[in-house]
């Protein structure tokens, strides 16, 4: 390690204290404290996850590390600071916002993620990429997670960090989450010398089932046990946590996550209307351009019979097709 990554480390380290001090103990906190608890965090999650506030100044941070000598330009690489327009010195990257720490895989503090109060873009506004912090292979919240994920062998992968707090609330302790990019490959493996199995667990909504649609392969090819989560009326699992409640969230959401086929079924199934003949002939072609694949032959006949339960077609005509699928593949 670098003596300028060393400074990096510490002044993250420092920062971080000093935004959660000035969320829990200052009057210029109590804005940001009241929006969090508004959302239902907890002062024990406050505290576990180091959660902060950067006050709506431009020189919070500057006097701060100034006056404990460190090299403000590169804290201005480093992600904590912003220079000013004429370039004639620094001002606070992050202002107004709560923030989140995020760690590395040791616990130490490598970059922020601030949110706004309320409604407002961008939502999160994030550390750049540094020599401390790259996205495509930090996982938000591994550092506390990897030793109920290392005993349990399961992780579960959220999008948000609100996501992994309700979670961990929930006493769901296995939690991480990525930057909000995409999953990388560095993510899966990463992740999997650690477990091996996997609950994706992403948003309800378009996005989010896409996103998890994408997921598949990488965690597939990474070797892992996927499971999937659905989350009705569009809600987020932190969301839901709100509305359901933990027990709800661990039973129907967790213990109810389904195999990566299922999902695709379930996820295809929503292009088509299954009331009308060509929709279910549509949705058939589909659904065997994913069942057909399948090595196992138990594994393909467990899902042709519940697609001939489920659309009122005979499982031998099923059958058949996909048989033929199966030799055109070969082709
Ligand atoms: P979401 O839009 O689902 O946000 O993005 P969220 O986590 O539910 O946020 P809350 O509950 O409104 O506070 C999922 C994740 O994508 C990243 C963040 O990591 C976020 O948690 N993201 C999103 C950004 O980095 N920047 C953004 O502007 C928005
Ligand atoms: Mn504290
Ligand atoms: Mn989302
Ligand atoms: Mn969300
Ligand atoms: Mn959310």
């Amino acid at each position: 390690v670098s003596r300028e990554m060393e400074q990096l480390l510490q002044a993250y380290e420092w920062s971080s204290k000093l935004y959660h001090f000035l969320l829990n103990n200052t009057e210029h906190g109590k804005p940001a404290m009241d929006y969090l608890k508004s959302r239902g965090f907890s002062d024990k999650a406050i505290d576990t996850f180091q959660i902060g506030y950067a006050p709506a100044r431009w020189d919070t941070l500057v006097q701060f590390l100034e006056k404990r000598s460190f090299d403000l330009s590169a804290m201005e690489k480093g992600g904590l600071l912003s220079s000013k327009q004429d370039g004639s010195g620094f001002v606070d990257r992050f202002r107004d916002r709560i923030i989140f720490p995020l760690h590395n895989r040791s616990g130490k503090v490598i970059a922020f993620a601030g949110r706004i109060l309320g409604e407002g873009q961008p939502k999160y506004l994030n550390s750049p990429e540094s020599r401390l912090f790259t996205k495509s292979r930090t996982l938000y919240n591994l550092h506390q997670a990897k030793t109920e994920i290392r005993k349990s062998r399961q992780i579960v992968l959220f999008e948000g960090y609100g996501d992994v707090i309700s979670a961990w609330e929930a006493g769901v302790h296995n939690g991480v989450a990525t930057m909000g990019t995409a999953l990388t490959e560095s993510h899966a493996s990463i992740m999997r010398t650690l477990a091996d199995e996997i609950i994706v667990c992403y948003d309800g909504d378009n996005a989010g089932q896409a996103a998890a649609l994408k997921s598949i392969p990488i965690l597939e090819a990474a070797g892992f046990q996927i499971k999937i989560s659905l989350l009705s009326e569009g809600l987020d699992p932190d969301e839901f946590i709100r509305k359901y409640g933990a027990e709800r969230f661990r039973l129907q959401v967790l213990d109810g996550a389904v195999s990566a086929v299922k999902f695709k079924l379930i996820y295809l199934k929503k292009n088509h209307i299954l009331l009308e003949e060509d929709g279910k002939v549509a949705y058939i072609k589909d659904a065997l351009e994913v069942i057909a694949p399948l090595p196992s032959p138990t594994e393909r006949e467990i899902y042709l019979k519940e697609l001939s339960a489920e659309l009122q077609v005979s499982f031998d005509s099923l059958k058949q097709e996909c048989n033929q699928f199966r030799q055109d593949m070969q082709k």
